[in-house]
């Protein structure tokens, strides 16, 4: 067995970070009463459910139900293993850990092959960037990037390389530093022969791009041709480890500049993102030569409110700059797109303007995405012409009709009427017509319900379920409360979840713990208890309960299943009437009273 990391270790861990700091770094938290809220990044919402408690160290999210500790948000956000999350807090705080291994053979194994294809992605890396930096092989690689514009600064920075035209360079290169090969070919980095599955150079004679996860490890390669070729890009598949439409090309690099200007740039191309790094937007990032994702939005969401786009300007580049633009709105975020002159992409503008031009006619002026829209319309339309003219108004129209402000719908129905000198009344008439229409379709859609309603609206609970939820909390929080809980009704919970809980919870205390919620939960496995547990552990409670007060809750706990039974009970009574059994109606009719007056007692019993 490998040494595991102590209990008290983790503890300290723990402690040494303050779970707001923490989590900062991936949502924006506005203070509100003792909490901090924001919008949860774990499902898309406009209006923040996601509440942080300093006092108690946990999250939770009332809209999904996430919730747990800091080392959950770790686990559950970045995808790492518990081991993971703790050693990247104890990074953090600069708290020496032993050489631990996972405490389970699977995850160790598992951990052992991550670090052997980072570490191969990470030597392959250096060694590209080497042959290109100083080697005659790379010399003719070296001259294409100098003309393309890419100087010295940027190719150290982005640790661009070059892979010579050769089918076992890197292969005896990661066979003499003793990698395992079979592992190499699993991540990606060498391609294997088909008829022997002997491993070969995957990359030859290419410009290679590293791409990095959000940790910063080297998880891929983006291999560019020299001059013209087929494909233009070779790019590493995806493996455990490489996930294209969770990964952003230089987030890890972007990321500290977006979260200092709140804002960040994002591109198509690599070479965009280099060149604009040139002009010092440092804040640039592209996608994988993929349509963007609801996920790599949220990768931006979790560090900026405001994303502007700027895209090739063909016909693809706008189409796809569209596109993506409303993903990011819906995701709630602030959208603009920067447009470039006709046949320029930003790589090419900013090696034939300059790096200040770029970002003072392309990036500064930018437009809103409704401004953008407007543009976007009159693509491949002849406004002289009077059924495109009209195409084009009934386009924007629908626009304007989306718009939740009525002074901003005003703003562009003015803008409207006076390019197209039309009345602005008719076109006020036109847009809430086209209001209306969409109204009613979504109203047939969605079953009634115009907008789906935010999720935050307090479950109604019943008695019982409340009751059980109350105890639960204080017992969460006192050691005391839960042993009389225990001495009282043990696991009787009438909900399993609080069942389990409640079991969780006294083998806990049995085990020799005082409250400790944060430390509870970690250990909890399953993730559905774990949010739940959250949810009860930030409850707000008095600081004390009475007497009264617990024995009235765990009353109606109790009688919970007694009032079932003489709801069944009535039923079969009712049943045995209807059929004239009434011998056996009357004994249901006494057993009904017996449980009743039980009822009672109990009730009188506690006041
Ligand atoms: P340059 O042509 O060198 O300026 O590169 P670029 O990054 O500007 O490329 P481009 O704008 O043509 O494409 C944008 C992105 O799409 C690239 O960065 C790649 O991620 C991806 N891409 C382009 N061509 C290919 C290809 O042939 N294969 C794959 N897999 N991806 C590609
Ligand atoms: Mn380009």
């Amino acid at each position: 067995m490998s040494p595991r990391i102590s209990e008290e270790k983790i503890e300290e861990i723990r402690k040494s970070v303050d779970i707001v700091d923490m989590i900062s770094e991936y949502v924006q938290l506005k203070k509100q009463g003792r909490n901090f809220i924001g919008l949860c990044p774990f499902h898309g919402e406009k209006t923040p459910s996601f509440s942080v408690s300093p006092d108690k160290q946990l999250y939770h999210c009332f809209g999904c139900g996430a919730g747990g500790n800091v080392f959950s948000f770790l686990m559950e956000l970045d995808g790492l293993s518990f081991i993971e999350s703790v050693e990247k807090v104890a990074v953090r705080t600069n708290i020496e850990l032993p050489d631990i291994g996972s405490s389970n053979e699977g995850t160790q194994r598992q951990d052992e092959d991550r670090k052997h294809w980072y570490k191969g992605h990470e030597l392959a890396a250096k060694l590209f960037h080497h042959i290109l930096s100083t080697t005659d092989e790379g010399r003719e690689a070296r001259e294409y990037l100098r003309k393309r514009g890419f100087t010295k600064e940027v190719i150290d920075q982005f640790q661009i390389g070059y892979a010579p035209n050769s089918w076992d360079f890197l292969t005896s290169f990661l066979e003499k530093r003793q990698l395992p090969m079979s592992e190499m070919a699993k991540c990606g980095l060498l391609a294997v022969r088909e008829f022997d599955n002997k491993p070969f150079d995957r990359f030859r004679d290419r410009i290679m791009f590293p791409i990095w996860n959000k940790q910063g490890n080297i998880i891929a390669f983006g291999g560019r041709v020299l001059n013209e070729g087929n494909p233009k890009y070779l790019n590493s598949p995806e493996s455990d480890v490489f996930n294209k439409s969770q990964t952003l090309y230089s987030f890890h690099i972007a990321r500290p500049s977006m979260r200092k200007k709140n804002e960040a740039v994002l591109f198509e191309g690599y070479a965009d993102v280099t060149s604009a790094w040139r002009a010092g937007i440092d804040n640039a990032v592209a996608t994988l030569g993929t349509a963007l994702t609801e996920g790599q939005g949220k990768m931006l969401r979790r560090n900026v409110d405001k994303v502007i786009i700027c895209y090739d300007s063909d016909d693809a580049g706008q189409q796809a700059a569209y596109k993506n633009a409303q993903i990011l709105e819906d995701l709630g975020l602030y959208v603009r797109v920067a447009l470039l002159p006709d046949g320029n992409d930003p790589d090419d503008y900013i090696r034939d303007h300059g790096p200040e031009r770029f970002v003072h006619n392309i990036i500064g002026q930018s437009l809103t995405f409704m401004g953008f829209k407007f543009r976007f319309y009159r693509r491949g339309k002849n406004l002289n012409d009077e059924g495109d003219r009209m195409e084009y108004i009934q386009q924007t129209l629908t626009e304007i009709s989306k718009l939740q402000r009525a002074v901003e719908r005003d703003h562009y129905l003015r803008q409207l009427a006076d390019e197209f000198s039309l009345s602005l009344e008719a076109l006020k008439q036109e847009q809430t017509q086209i209001f209306k229409a969409r109204k009613k379709k979504e109203n047939r859609h969605n079953n009634g319900t115009f907008e789906s309603r935010p999720q935050v609206q307090k479950k109604l609970l019943s008695a019982h379920e409340n009751a059980e939820r109350i105890l639960l909390a204080y017992m969460l929080q006192k050691r005391d409360i839960a042993d009389q809980v225990q001495e009282k009704i043990g696991g009787t919970f009438n909900i399993d979840e609080h069942q389990a809980i409640a079991a969780h919870l006294y083998s806990f205390y049995a085990e020799g713990h005082e409250a400790n919620s944060s430390l509870f939960i970690e250990r909890l496995e399953d993730k559905r208890l774990k949010h739940l547990a959250t949810e009860l552990a930030m409850k707000t409670l008095n600081a004390d309960m009475s007497e009264q007060e617990l024995n009235d809750y765990i009353t109606q706990i109790e009688n919970y299943p007694k009032k079932q039974q003489i709801k069944q009970l009535k039923v079969e009574q009712k049943k045995a009437e209807e059929l004239e059994q009434f011998q056996e109606a009357a004994m249901l009719a006494m057993e009904i009273m017996k449980i009743e007056q039980e009822l009672k007692n109990s009730i009188r019993n506690n006041q």
